[in-house]
């Protein structure tokens, strides 16, 4: 019987960390012995560079834009330990929608039969933020992933577009669409930043799959084009890298999570905005607030 290839897509506000949140987990999950690609679902087609010392690969609409038709492997580039990396693209800026990449990428590779033939354990997907154009929900939508994660740091802005993207996976969830594995709390570093991010997955009914703290290693990694885990695999933030990996490895029920509608969202905002100014007037003491 073939061996179950595990899916996993990772969305998050622009910005927020989730190309190097997603390479530092692909370069994790290679180190334990797994056959990875990284899919690089974003037009700006950056997705896999710190995997390939700083460098870029030619994306899927490239190569097919310049040759007409193309074979599978000529748009699979390997990086490190030996990980596949493919950027879907994105049509020339300006004209048509930005999510037909994913659409055309993935369908290359199925029809090709490339995870089969690879032997991959993990193809993980490094999405978008919004999910409003109908290519980059593409791997929600159709079941192509099993799992969906999703990065966002306490602040409002990455929860607001974490909860846009629960509602997407609810009015999908009953045609066979992904499902929440949880959330990857980034730039998290104090401990109000972390009750806000507990409360909201507690309303929301999910988890945070791992606490990921922000730290200068990953920036001086990043700087000579390399993930944490390369880069700087002696440092704490490798160690919280492979605890996400670890963690993602072992999870295998990912559930319909219960998104907040605008008016619930704007007063868990106001609520959380009320307790942070009341503890900073010391007119309550931060345990009494849960910060
Ligand atoms: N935990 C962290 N500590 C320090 N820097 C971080 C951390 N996470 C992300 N960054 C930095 O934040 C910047 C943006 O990260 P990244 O490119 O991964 O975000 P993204 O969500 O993929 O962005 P985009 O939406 O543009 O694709 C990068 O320079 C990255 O090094
Ligand atoms: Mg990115």
């Amino acid at each position: 019987m073939a061996k179950q290839i595990k899916q996993i897509a990772i969305y998050g506000k622009g910005g927020i960390g989730k190309s190097t949140t997603t390479s530092n987990l692909s370069a994790a999950l290679s180190d334990m012995g797994y056959k990875v690609m990284q899919f690089g679902c974003d037009p700006k087609a950056d997705s896999t560079n710190t995997l390939r010392d700083g460098t870029y690969i030619p994306t899927v609409l490239d190569l097919l834009r310049e040759k007409g038709q193309v074979k599978a492997e000529e748009s699979i580039f390997q990086g490190y330990n030996g990980i596949y990396c493919v950027e879907a693209g994105g049509p020339a800026p300006g004209v048509g929608c930005a999510g037909r990449g994913i659409i055309t990428a993935v369908q290359l590779l199925k029809q090709q039969h490339v995870f089969e033939d690879l032997d991959l354990d993990y193809v993980i997907y490094d999405v978008l933020g919004d999910v409003v154009c109908g290519g980059f929900a593409v791997p929600i939508r159709e079941g192509i992933a099993q799992h969906v994660f999703t990065v966002s740091s306490s602040d409002f802005m990455a929860i607001y577009a974490a909860n846009n993207l629960f509602k997407g996976i609810k009015k999908y969830s009953n045609a066979g669409g992904a499902l929440l594995g949880g959330v990857i709390a980034n730039s998290v570093t104090s401990p109000y930043q972390r009750s806000i991010i507990d409360d909201f997955v507690e309303k929301t009914q999910t988890q945070v799959m791992e606490y990921i703290p922000r730290s200068i290693t990953v920036t001086q990694s990043e700087l000579s084009g390399k993930t944490t885990i390369e880069g700087a695999p002696d440092s704490e933030q490798a160690k919280v890298y492979r605890a996400l990996a670890k963690r993602i490895d072992e999870h295998t029920e990912s559930k319909t999570p219960n998104p907040l509608d605008s008016q619930q969202l704007k007063e868990w905002a106001a609520k959380w905005a009320e307790q942070i100014i009341a503890v900073e007037k010391g007119e309550i003491t931060s345990q009494a607030a849960g910060i």
